[in-house]
């Protein structure tokens, strides 16, 4: 008989969590994976990255005939909003897409146990009444909306939601308040704008998007108050109090001083999200949680308890879908025995507004700080004079890239365009290989497209830039 009832079980079936367990059963392990939710994908694909992109795409389609913006190309439309089949195609999405996670673990022979799972010891997992052992065992729970003290979220009355209830409103509010200025407030914040709210978010920072290069959020702070979306910088929300159907916000100034009120007939609160470590068991097994409530690991994603490692949302790093997808396989290479690696230092992020928001690497203000020589080079391009972004009528943003000014070698490319999203995975490739700003603007790259924009960003860096 075996000494365990699996060789790997991983707990939670995320982008982490999927991707780990078929990569696991790919290399001949047997394979358990435990979800509580009824359907497979975890956040990222039952109430992430994919509702809400759908919600993007369709609202875009609607705004760009709204707005005028078509007439331009000749299309003369009055688009009229059918809500329930825009949510309908979305719930669609979302359906075909963990539908097909089942049957990848069908295919894979990965044993979903459903049900929510917890440590009894670091080799035994209770699900439900029954337990099952394994050699090693993953912690992919992922992470859950941070609550804001004082401030009651109600999704099902729809007056003060978090992303979850944003997602779902049956209606389109008139006045939408978002708490929170980062990317779940401005995608979902955009959404809602598109099909008709008046929308203000209320950041306590000074600008919205922290951990962005500087250039990029003061640039996407412009086009978005051009679109109409209105800012509360420097602000906290101290209350929420809700009557029937209108919520009355109080504001602060972050440095303290007067209240405000501000009234809204719904309040979004997207101000972060925490790791999911409650209910697990970890002080069965002994393993603490740092201060941010993540779960500490190296670099084979090991945490300080032997046969338990730990991925994606719960342990340091970006909270972003690719990072937890990468790291799944990774995990799942080290427990076959193989070597698997995530560089950290080049993981692409993405804000899916209009136009797309990108980075990988070092910002400009953290490059001045780590470049190897000690300083940099900086070249940069605006859209208006990309061919394809201006045929487009497509004029906002730029391409900037970032290299050491001894080496040449790119630490970092930044880019707001419409498809800036498709356009850094290049950035993330070259920076990949090692790549010189010279490789980029040496590489020819196909014309009309917007990634000649950071071809032109590179050449930008040798000051010598085309159309410019
Ligand atoms: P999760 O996806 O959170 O999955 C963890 C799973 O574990 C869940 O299904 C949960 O039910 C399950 N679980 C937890 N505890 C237990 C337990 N004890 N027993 C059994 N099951 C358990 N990222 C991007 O990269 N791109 C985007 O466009 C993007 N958009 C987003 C939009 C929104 C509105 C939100 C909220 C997030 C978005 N993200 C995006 C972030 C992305 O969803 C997460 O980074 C990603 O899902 C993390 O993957 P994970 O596997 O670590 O965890
Ligand atoms: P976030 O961390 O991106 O932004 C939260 C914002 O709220 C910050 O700007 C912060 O300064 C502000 N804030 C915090 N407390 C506040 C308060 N009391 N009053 C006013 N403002 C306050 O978090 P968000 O938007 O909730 O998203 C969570 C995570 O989900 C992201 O960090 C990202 O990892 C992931 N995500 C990724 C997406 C993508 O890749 N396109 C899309 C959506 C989410």
């Amino acid at each position: 008989m075996a000494e365990y009832d699996f060789d790997v079980l991983i707990i939670g079936a995320g982008p982490g969590g999927y991707v780990a367990a078929i990569r696991a059963a790919q290399l001949g392990l047997k394979t358990a994976c435990v979800e509580s939710r009824a359907t497979l994908g975890g956040t990222c694909l039952n109430v992430g990255c994919i509702p809400s992109k759908a919600m993007l795409h369709a609202s875009e389609y609607y705004d760009a005939a709204a707005s005028g913006a078509m007439t331009k190309m000749g299309v003369e439309v009055s688009p009229t909003l059918n809500l329930d089949a825009m949510h309908g195609q979305r719930r669609d999405a979302v359906e075909q897409l963990t539908g097909g996670i089942e049957y990848l673990f069908k295919k894979n022979k990965v044993t979903w146990l459903k049900g929510l799972g917890s440590f009894v010891d670091a080799h035994t997992v209770k699900v439900g009444d029954a337990t099952h052992t394994a050699k090693e065992v993953v912690i992919a729970t992922g992470s859950s909306v941070t609550p804001l003290p004082g401030v009651e979220v109600d999704n099902e009355k729809g007056v003060v939601v978090d992303s979850t209830g944003a997602l779902e409103l049956p209606k389109v509010p008139k006045n939408m308040v978002v708490i929170g200025g980062g990317v779940i407030g401005l995608e979902l914040g955009s959404v809602w704008r598109r099909l008709g709210a008046s929308v203000t978010v209320v950041e306590f920072l000074d600008q919205i998007l922290p951990g962005m290069d500087e250039d990029v959020r003061k640039e996407a702070n412009k086009i978005f108050k051009k679109q109409g979306i209105e800012y509360k910088l420097s602000t906290k929300v101290t209350g929420v109090s809700v009557r029937g159907k209108t919520a009355t916000l109080t504001l602060e100034p972050a440095a303290g001083g007067e209240e405000e009120a501000l009234k809204a007939d719904c309040v979004l609160v997207s101000i972060g999200r925490k790791p999911n470590t409650e209910g697990l068991g970890l002080e069965n097994i002994g393993l603490e949680t740092n201060k941010r409530g993540q779960i500490e690991v190296d670099g084979q994603f090991r945490t300080s308890v032997d046969g338990v490692r730990a991925i994606g949302d719960c342990v340091p790093g970006p909270m972003l879908a690719h990072k937890a997808e990468d790291e799944g396989i990774a995990v799942a290479e080290w427990i076959a025995g193989q070597t698997g690696i995530v560089n950290h230092d080049v993981i692409p992020s993405v804000v899916y507004t209009m136009p797309e928001i990108a980075g990988v690497g070092l910002t400009e203000e953290q490059a001045k700080e780590k470049a190897p020589s000690g300083a940099i080079k900086v070249g940069k391009l605006p859209m208006l004079a990309n061919s394809r972004a201006k045929t487009n009528h497509e004029p906002d943003g730029f391409v900037k890239v970032i290299s050491d000014a001894e080496s040449d070698r790119v630490l970092g490319v930044w880019c707001i365009a419409s498809v800036a999203g498709t356009m850094i995975a290049e950035a993330a490739l070259a920076m990949e290989f090692g790549a010189t700003s010279e490789d980029i603007a040496y590489t020819c790259h196909a014309h009309p497209t917007h990634s000649e924009a950071l071809k032109e960003a590179a050449m930008a860096v040798q000051g010598k830039p085309i159309h410019m």
